[in-house]
């Protein structure tokens, strides 16, 4: 299509007479491309041009285009470059000559080289360099250099573009001389933060078919300026401590950051001088950032601390952050016991559940730490229970005993439930008052005392005790002597209680052969309100004393009256001659008696039985022995010291009365008056009169008698036996008598009908000679013998 228009074109152009041709080709046809048929266009024949030996003429140049004689067309020989051909020049054409010969024929041929875009835009450098503040203002204008297209027209450099356009902008500025000055402009500012180099592509383009273009590479390296304010990490930052950290732990780090490079990145912390007061707890490092604790923590001081810190860097700018530093707890607080009321002491009887104190507790320490339980000892009668929350009441959990224990300690122990736990602890002393609600108590459940016979009156016999549990006024005990009597008199003639002391003393001297014992009951109240009090039995024995001396019954002593014991020569070795009777109205050893010979007239005639008092002859009796013998006997008990009572014995060796008669009658009397001779000569008197009326009456009564009765029975009421003792019987088998003895003294009125005996010792013959010891009595007595002497009995 193209060829055809070119060859049309060269057609219209073949009406120069001359025999001119003009073709328009493009440049860069390939070698043996037909330019144009130059011999149908110059109307020649072929044969013509081999004839003619035509010829292409170029002057010196080189041979681009050739001739083709054999086909009458113009062919490409070079390589046709309009750009070195021509240049800029424009239009551009190759003019030569045909030339013939035979005949010598010219023609001109004129060839345009049309251009074709063969050559792209293209700049010097590949590269282009830029440092720029990144501080440029926009509008900022950096000229670059213009690219080269050696094509023209169409073909030639049409624009340029850049990217990319973020920052620049490209601007072409129509210089004087007509080229272009071509700028590129800053249009959005730079920042080194975000883009420290910046590579853009400037692309130069032509107008041509297929359109080619060049590149220049331009690098931008952004120039730092201070212009970005450090900034925290965080805005807030927050850590945890325990309280009582060490100083110089390490709280936390924190950290600021400045696009910024160089100088202009160099950052340095600060505590807030708006925290002033923080300075003594806590440091940043202002380099690294790091806080550091260097006070004390307690968490009960401050739970939570904020601390500003601020960030510079070197150009001024800032920032700032908060750090919250959460105080986490320890437990370092014991739990604080604070007594709210107590009751220093209580009643005994008081009632279950009293309250005795009430107690505040309180632990500063947090949750855990400062949950406290409050406890005390489980084997104190108390519990404890908490009423509101911190407050803890104490409660007696049982009625108390002072008697058990007066006094208690109350330990309340409070604990938290931190780990480790720390408890505190508090003493309350309770003192537990008296109630009388114990009587006295005896020390033992009766009692026995021993007193010997004979005291002296008032003497302490012993002391009962009564102990009262009680105290001080409720167990002061009084001991009170109980009403009652002894054989009818009351107790209180006989022993008296000292109230205080409970020392019993004896009122009177007792007797033992009077009373052996007695009892009583001593009441112990204290001095309570009301009193209470037990009572005790005490039972007094009386001991018997050595006071009484053996009473011979018999022989009677009958002071000056003789009484002889008959022993006929006959009698054999042993006769019984009589029996020595003692009693000892004492009891025991004191009444044990023995009988001893103290005197007599012949020793080697008669022995006394020590036990039995017998009075045996122990050799025959012969004529030389005298018929009076006396013996002294002495009867002695076994008291300590013992005491002892003689007897005289007469003895009569004899076979007929009147032999015995004639020998007593000279017996000295050695009864001696008493010193009390007034006394006894009343008493005589008074016998005397008494006896006087007594005989009256007992001869009238004897006259009654006589008719009716065949004997006159006189008892005498004299005191022959001056005292009767109230128990005869030994019932220890240790005395001198085996029965009761009945003793009767009996005066015969008639000698026939005479009866009178002496119990046992009756069994032997029998002599009265005075029964009486006074003067005179014996007198009568004397008498009377005399009256009765010639008719008295023997048997
Ligand atoms: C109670 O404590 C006091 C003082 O520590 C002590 O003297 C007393 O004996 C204690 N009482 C009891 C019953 O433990
Ligand atoms: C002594 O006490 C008992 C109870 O211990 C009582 O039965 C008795 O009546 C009391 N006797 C006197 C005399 O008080």
């Amino acid at each position: 299509m193209r060829r055809q228009v070119l060859l049309f074109l060269s057609v219209l152009c073949v009406s120069d007479v001359q025999g001119q041709v003009s073709y328009s080709i493009p440049e860069e046809m390939a070698k043996g491309s037909v330019v144009g048929t130059i011999a149908h266009d110059l109307g020649l024949d072929v044969k013509r041009l081999k004839s003619g030996k035509a010829r292409v003429y170029m002057g010196g140049g080189v041979g681009y285009i050739g001739l083709n004689k054999e086909r009458g067309v113009l062919v490409i020989q070079d390589r046709i470059d309009r750009e070195v051909l021509c240049g800029e020049t424009s239009p551009c054409a190759l003019h030569f000559q045909l030339i013939l010969e035979n005949p010598m024929e010219l023609f001109r041929v004129a060839v345009e080289i049309t251009d074709i875009n063969d050559n792209s835009p293209g700049f010097t450098n590949a590269e282009k360099r830029f440092e720029i503040s990144e501080s440029a203002v926009i509008g900022s204008k950096f000229v670059l250099e213009s690219a080269i297209d050696s094509d023209i027209g169409m073909n030639g450099l049409q624009k340029y573009s850049l990217t990319p356009t973020d920052n620049f902008v490209l601007k072409l500025e129509n210089q004087a001389d007509g080229s272009k000055k071509l700028e590129m402009v800053l249009q959005k500012p730079l920042d080194r933060e975000t883009q420290e180099n910046i590579s853009l592509l400037l692309t130069a383009i032509d107008g041509g078919e297929p359109q080619m273009s060049g590149t220049m590479q331009i690098f931008v390296s952004v120039l730092d300026v201070n212009d970005n304010a450090p900034a925290f990490a965080k805005s807030l930052y927050s850590a945890k401590i325990q309280e009582n950290a060490p100083k110089g732990t390490k709280i936390t780090t924190v950290s600021a950051s400045d696009k910024d490079i160089g100088s202009h990145g160099d950052v340095s912390y600060l505590i807030s001088p708006s925290k002033r007061f923080l300075y003594e707890m806590f440091k940043i490092d202002s380099k690294s950032g790091e806080i550091i604790l260097i006070g004390e923590i307690d968490y009960e001081k401050a739970n939570v601390y904020q601390i500003d810190v601020e960030v510079v860097d070197s150009g001024g700018l800032s920032d700032s952050s908060k750090v919250i530093v959460e105080v986490t707890d320890v437990n370092d607080n014991h739990p604080q016991i604070n007594i709210v009321s107590k009751s220093e002491s209580i009643q005994e009887d008081s009632p279950t559940n009293t309250v005795i104190a009430m107690l505040s507790v309180n632990d500063p320490d947090s949750e855990n730490n400062g949950n406290v339980e409050c406890d005390i000892d489980h084997d104190i009668p108390f519990k404890i229970q908490t009423t509101l929350i911190g407050f803890y009441t104490l409660f007696t959990e049982v009625t108390l005993d002072r008697e058990r224990s007066s006094e208690y300690n109350i330990t309340v122990t409070c604990s938290d439930e931190g780990v480790p736990s720390l408890s505190s602890s508090v003493t309350l002393t309770l003192q537990i008052s008296d109630v009388n609600d114990n009587p006295p108590v005896f020390e033992r459940s009766s009692y026995e005392a021993y007193i010997v016979e004979n005291n002296t009156p008032g003497l302490s016999i012993f002391t009962v005790r009564a102990r009262d549990a009680d105290w001080n006024q409720n167990a002061r005990v009084s001991y009170i002597l109980e009403d009652s009597s002894v054989n009818g008199v009351p107790v209180s003639s006989y022993v008296s209680v000292s109230a205080d002391s409970g020392v019993i003393h004896a009122v009177r001297s007792f007797d033992y052969e009077q009373i052996k014992d007695f009892q009583f009951h001593v009441k112990a109240q204290d001095g309570g309100s009301p009193p209470l009090s037990s009572n005790v039995t005490v039972k007094i024995l009386i001991q018997d004393q050595n006071d009484n001396p053996p009473q011979v019954l018999y022989p009677v002593q009958s002071g000056g009256s003789v009484v002889a014991e008959m022993v006929p020569r006959s009698a054999d070795v042993g006769y019984l001659v009589t029996k020595v009777v003692a009693v000892d109205v004492d009891s025991g050893q004191n009444a044990w008696l023995s009988y001893k010979l103290q005197k007599a007239t012949d020793r080697a005639l008669f022995e006394v039985g020590l036990q039995n008092g017998e009075i045996r002859t122990i050799r025959q009796v012969t004529d030389k022995d005298a018929v009076k013998q006396r013996l002294t006997v002495i009867v002695e008990d076994n008291g300590q010291p013992s005491r002892s009572a003689t007897v005289i014995v007469n003895v009569a060796v004899a076979d007929s009365f009147p032999e015995v008669l004639s020998e007593f009658t000279d017996f000295p009397h050695d009864k001696e008056y008493n010193d009390n001779l007034t006394f006894y000569l009343v008493l005589a008197l008074a016998v005397v009169s008494f006896l006087f009326i007594t005989c009256l009456v007992v001869i009238i009564s004897v006259k009654i008698y006589r008719w009716r009765q065949s004997r006159i029975l006189y008892q005498s009421n004299l005191p022959v036996i001056p005292y009767y003792p109230p128990r005869y019987s030994d019932t220890l088998g240790t005395g001198t008598l085996q029965h009761v003895y009945n003793y009767e003294v009996c005066r015969t009125t008639d000698s026939r009908k005479s009866d009178c005996k002496f119990g046992r010792a009756g069994s032997e013959n029998v002599l009265i000679m005075d029964p009486s010891s006074t003067g005179t009595m014996q007198r009568i007595q004397n008498e009377k013998s005399i009256l009765d002497e010639p008719d008295s009995p023997l048997e």
